[in-house]
């Protein structure tokens, strides 16, 4: 089995409010762990790992990840709902694996990271990527 390369952190503080009480909540991330894990076992992927963490500071956002690799961009994603999008999240972790600097086409991610997209930061090596024009305009 190859080491993990990639890692999708997923932040399982975040509260996701279940009604108007402030006490009525649950924390889908801790949840989304789990899936996740299982998902990539699915596919017989060992090239992405899942890691809890307490905060992502986008608090307001539940559910929060970020994609984080050895010389790639890091993407920061929230509104991520743990039921419907795992299957999206672990399809985007593997086409963020598969890419030579984490960048992934914007055709080529699925609808929930394209709208819940946060933050990218680039690798701390990076000096300058060129980057298509249609990233460009659409990230910036
Ligand atoms: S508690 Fe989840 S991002 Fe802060």
């Amino acid at each position: 089995m190859d080491e993990a390369t990639v890692t999708i952190f997923v932040c399982v503080s975040c509260r996701r409010s279940l009604g108007d009480a402030d006490e009525s909540f649950d924390q889908p991330g801790q949840g989304l762990v789990d899936t996740l894990r299982a998902g990539l076992a699915g596919r017989g992927q060992a090239s992405v790992s899942v890691t809890p963490v307490d905060c992502l500071a986008v608090c307001k956002r539940p559910c929060t990840v970020a994609l984080a690799g050895a010389g790639k961009w890091t993407y920061l994603i929230g509104d991520l709902d743990p039921d419907s999008h795992a299957e999206e999240i672990v399809s985007a972790a593997l086409s963020f694996a598969a890419s030579e600097n984490g960048i992934v086409a914007w055709r080529e991610r699925p609808a929930s990271f394209r709208k819940g997209v946060i933050a990218r930061v680039p690798p701390i090596a990076v000096r300058g990527i060129a980057q298509p024009a249609a990233l460009e305009a659409v990230e910036s």
